[in-house]
């Protein structure tokens, strides 16, 4: 997969990129991630990539020459299957958005700041908003590593078997069970005794059954009685 960040602060974005199961997955040559500087691609001689809003009003707009000329040479690599602009009014990241991105081979993110980008570029260039939460970011930076990192994490081979994304909460809309690991016992803290019995089924069968109860406490909407 390659995933193209169209951004105006690049470093923002880099460190994500740099470390745990993302850094794995590029040296894997599993996914591809470039960042690219809107900046450089603005013609003014300032190097500007916003301005005042037509109709006036608070806060800057991002023009879009600058997106316009930077998405152009994106798309001189390859056609990406969906331009996506991060924001807060977009459709709310899910599991099941997640995993349909994951099967896709070339996904571009506009990373928008100030009071946005200018409309034409909303309703020309790209194909899906996204937002990951009904809260406003300073920018869609971060909204942008998180979109990367659900995406990323699915992708075939990023993942062993053993943290496989299947036993992940939300695949099967049920939250994850809890898990323990050494001591057995902490400062009197206990571990629960099933999962001691050696029993595979057993265990199972708690761990399905914890699930079911975070869910319909933390989740309710997610259980379908
Ligand atoms: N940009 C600012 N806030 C955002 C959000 N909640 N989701 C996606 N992009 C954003």
């Amino acid at each position: 997969m390659k995933i193209d960040i169209l951004t105006i602060h690049p470093q923002l974005l880099q460190s994500p990129f740099e470390h745990s199961i993302l850094k794995r997955a590029i040296d894997k040559n599993l996914v591809d991630v470039k960042l690219w500087d809107i900046r450089k691609f603005s013609t003014h001689k300032q190097k500007s990539v916003d301005d005042y809003a037509f109709g006036g009003g608070a806060g800057m707009v991002m023009m879009i020459e600058p997106i316009d000329n930077c998405l152009q040479e994106v798309k001189k690599e390859n056609q990406p299957d969906e331009v996506i602009y991060l924001t807060p009014d977009g459709e709310v990241l899910s599991q099941k958005l997640a995993n349909h991105l994951s099967t896709l081979k070339h996904i571009v993110m506009i990373c928008g700041h100030y009071k946005g980008v200018d409309q034409r570029v909303r309703d020309n260039f790209v194909t899906r908003e996204v937002s990951i939460g009904d809260y406003v970011l300073s920018g869609g930076e971060l909204a942008a590593a998180v979109l990367s990192d659900a995406i990323i994490r699915l992708i075939p081979g990023v993942l062993s078997d053993e943290t496989s994304a299947l036993t992940d909460s939300f695949q099967d809309d049920l939250l994850a069970p809890p898990v323990y690991t050494r001591p057995m016992e902490y400062k009197g803290l206990k571990v629960p005794e099933v999962l001691f019995c050696g029993d595979h089924k057993k265990i199972e069968e708690w761990r399905h059954q914890q699930s079911l109860e975070r869910t319909k406490k933390l989740r309710p909407h997610l259980t379908k009685e």
